[in-house]
């Protein structure tokens, strides 16, 4: 992984920060981006902030710009940035949950998607990874717009994986049950932690996916449930 450039979305969120990690210790270039992000987010040289709201194509479509500027490639996507919403049924969801969750967990993939896919066809090589949800693909009662966000998320990564296949781009998305987030932690204290899922080991599935050795796997929806199963 060493001198490849990562491009990771989400990048010091939750889930995010061990993700930039991983690609940091392994010797990756890594751009990571948010809404709000800085270089003393990450004590790396090798790590650039760069700010994006991705819900924003032009945003999206600048960032994939100044990435190329600066590094000439984008080797890797790892596009972790999404967010919950829920706790209502179907029929007393407001416009603004559905809405938010469409463009947080649906529209800012497709954006980044559609910024980054041109460059790596070009390089005739590229690794696409998104973080979904279970709920993307086991929907439960309550969360609808974030399960049906999700789940178009699973159809958008599996059409990338048809439409490169070939071109040396694979893309798969990986399906965490709760992960052991801080943030979790501290909206569900009395939640039974051993059931979660480890961030650090969402974060080597990511890194292994980026890497030659998963050359041959696209077009996947990885379920990791850990012992949630
Ligand atoms: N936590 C769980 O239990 C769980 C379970 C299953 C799946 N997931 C999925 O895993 C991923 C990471 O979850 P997490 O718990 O690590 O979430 P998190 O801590 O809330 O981090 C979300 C990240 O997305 C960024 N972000 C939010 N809105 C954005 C926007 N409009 N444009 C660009 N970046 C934006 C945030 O940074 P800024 O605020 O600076 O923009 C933050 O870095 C998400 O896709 C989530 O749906 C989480």
């Amino acid at each position: 992984m060493a001198d490849q450039v990562v491009l990771i979305t989400g990048a010091k969120g939750g889930l995010g920060a061990h993700v930039t990690r991983a690609f940091l210790e392994a010797g990756a270039q890594v751009i990571g981006t948010s809404r709000q992000i800085a270089a003393a987010d990450f004590a790396s040289p090798r790590f650039t902030p760069m700010p994006a709201d991705l819900t924003k194509a032009e945003d999206a479509n600048q960032l994939a710009v100044a990435v190329l500027a600066r590094f000439q490639r984008i080797d890797v996507l790892v596009h972790v940035a999404g967010g919950f919403a829920g706790g209502s049924p179907i029929h007393e969801t407001d416009d603004a949950t559905w809405d938010g969750m469409m463009n947080l967990n649906l529209r800012a993939a497709f954006y980044i998607l559609r910024a980054v896919i041109p460059p790596m066809r070009r390089q005739k090589h590229g690794r696409i990874i998104a973080i979904g949800s279970r709920a993307g693909v086991e929907p439960a009662a309550n969360i609808g717009a974030y399960a049906a966000s999700k789940a178009a998320l699973v159809s958008l990564v599996k059409t990338a994986a048809l439409e490169n296949k070939g071109s040396g781009i694979t893309a798969n998305v990986i399906l965490p049950g709760t992960i052991d987030t801080e943030a979790n932690r501290k909206s569900d204290p009395g939640g039974n932690r051993s059931k979660w899922v480890s961030p650090e080991k969402l974060a080597a599935l990511a890194f292994y996916l980026a890497s030659d050795a998963a050359a041959e796997i696209t077009g996947a929806a990885i379920p990791v449930y850990g012992a949630g199963l």
